[in-house]
């Protein structure tokens, strides 16, 4: 007999509908799957045999055939195990096929018959409404996460048992709801760090509120134990907090690389990535032969973090430059090719020099001049093109370290933040397509940033004398911009350009 049910796939972060087709017929006994499976989905064979005899089913002595459908997506991991089974138990007639009705099944099966989380079942559920179903059956620890896309009904599950009883009676069983808490984004930044707790070191505080106005993506320099990995970890708190369509898709993306697994139901506040300096290009920018996102595409809506940059391979960060440009990453494979989202802030942060100490009040710094040149060599380059804002981070004096005094707090900066955003938002409308001043291309700049003659003449001897290049001037113009909307003020005016050359310090150094 053959029965039919629906199971779904994962590419990129896109939901793809799969059909489960099970065939129990006369023959030698022998389960074949087919439909470009993955080692994962063969192994199936195995568990869904262990687990239907261990939950007290009959595992058909008969020929079983699977077919995958359509064939020509490949299909991974061990999520149709439960599909699989409960289509071999509709197919052996231990269940009605006509109770299957347009359910989609996704799980892992232990041999004992339990079932344990999978990955990738919010974008799933997101896309449910569209795939035709009336509902998913998922395994408890994915309940939550599936369960906050409202318009479809989830039922979790513990075991398969469980499973074949709700299908029989599927009345007596209600769908997951979450809680109003579960998925309200609103008060959620409670949970990150708070500018508050950072003492002195107005300069970088400043910088930061700049970068989370206008989008800018920023590096802190300065030596060791200065608090420039404390300052970064605390950009998320200060940028405007989620909507909840940005948290949804944020979630896919955390829901693919299987970090929603266990009861997560929504990334709420911000991603901060702080991938470690050996991190590997796929790694960072997402890849495998079944793409996975990477930390850039983890960081999507919310801040990537390199520390010690100088320590990163320099092909890794080449990888990064596409993306940095485009917003997204698209991994190309022989069978196929996908898009991972990718608009972050970038903040990196290195010491002065080798030693770390070069320009500190307190400790020589050790390095040769050579030295130095060679390390500065290092920074400069394809992403340093793409940094706004060059910050200079110095050590605490002993008064500031021993003040009892706490800084301003993330809420109100953010706050400004918000205003700030929204001026800009309104200045390009929505035929730009773009959002923050960061993404300003050069047509843009003409537009909206333009100069009367003295404040050309200013810049123009800024140049002159710091020798900074074209690139470095476009920046300076952008971050000028966003200074402009922080003070609430129309147009670029003087002391916003004044500010905004303070930020070109590397360009300067070089
Ligand atoms: N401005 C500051 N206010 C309060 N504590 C600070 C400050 N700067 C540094 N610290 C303390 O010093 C520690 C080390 O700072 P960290 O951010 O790791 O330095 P870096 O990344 O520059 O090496 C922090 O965890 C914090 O406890
Ligand atoms: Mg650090």
């Amino acid at each position: 007999m053959l029965a039919r049910i629906w199971s779904a796939s994962i590419v990129g972060i896109n939901a793809v509908k799969v059909g489960v087709e099970v065939d129990v017929s006369g023959g030698l006994p022998k389960i074949v799957v087919v439909g470009l499976p993955d080692t994962a989905i063969q192994e199936s064979r195995e568990r869904v045999k262990a687990a239907l005899k261990n939950s007290g089913f009959t595992f058909p002595v008969r020929k079983i055939i699977i077919n995958l459908t359509p064939a020509d997506l490949r299909k991974e991991g061990p999520s149709f195990d439960l599909s699989i089974a409960i289509g071999i138990l509709a197919a052996s007639e231990q269940i009605d096929p006509e109770l299957l009705g347009d359910y989609l099944f996704l799980g892992e099966l232990s041999l004992d018959g339990s079932l344990r989380p999978i990955s990738g079942v919010l974008p799933i559920a997101a896309a449910a409404a569209n795939l035709g179903i009336s509902g998913l059956v998922v395994p408890a620890d994915n309940a939550n996460e599936a369960a906050v896309v409202k318009e479809i009904s989830v039922y979790g599950f513990r075991h398969l048992e469980e499973v074949a009883k709700f299908l029989n009676q599927p009345e007596k069983y209600q769908p997951v709801e979450l809680s109003e808490s579960l998925t309200n984004v609103e008060e959620s930044n409670f949970y990150i760090p708070d500018l508050k707790d950072v003492k002195g070191q107005a300069h970088p505080r400043r910088a930061l509120e700049i970068a989370a106005a206008g989008g800018h993506n920023l590096i802190f320099v300065g030596p060791p134990g200065s608090g420039k990995t404390m300052l970064a970890r605390r950009l998320p708190g200060i940028l405007p907090p989620l909507t909840f369509e940005e948290a949804l898709e944020v979630s896919q993306i955390h829901s693919v690389a299987g970090l929603l697994k266990y009861q997560g139901s929504l990334v709420k506040t911000r991603p901060f990535r702080s991938p470690h300096h050996s991190a590997s290009g796929p790694s960072l920018v997402g890849g495998g032969s079944y793409p996975q996102p990477g930390e850039i595409s983890l960081a999507h809506r919310g801040v990537l973090f390199l520390d010690e940059l100088t320590e990163f391979k320099r092909n890794v960060l080449e990888h990064l430059r596409q993306p940095l440009e485009d917003g997204y990453v698209s991994i190309t494979r022989t069978r196929q090719s996908v898009v991972f989202p990718s608009q972050f802030t970038l903040v990196a942060s290195t010491n002065p020099c080798p030693c770390g100490y070069f320009g500190d009040p307190i400790q020589n710094c050790s390095c040769s001049t050579r030295q130095r040149e060679q390390y500065w060599a290092k920074l400069s380059g394809p992403l340093m093109d793409r940094i706004d804002l060059h910050v200079v981070v110095s050590r605490l004096k002993p008064e500031e370290m021993t003040r009892q005094q706490t800084g301003e707090e993330s809420a109100k900066i953010r706050d400004r933040v918000k205003e700030a955003r929204a001026k800009a938002s309104f200045r390009f409308g929505n035929e730009s397509g773009i959002s923050c001043n960061a993404q300003m291309q050069s047509h843009h700049l003409r537009r909206f940033c333009q100069l009367d003659d003295s404040n050309r003449n200013f810049l123009e001897n800024a140049i002159r004398k710091l020798g900074l290049s074209a690139r470095a001037m476009d920046r300076i113009l952008k971050v000028s911009l966003t200074i402009a909307d922080l003070a609430g003020e129309e147009g670029i005016k003087i002391n916003h350009l004044a500010e905004a050359i303070q930020y070109r310090s590397i360009d300067r150094l070089n």
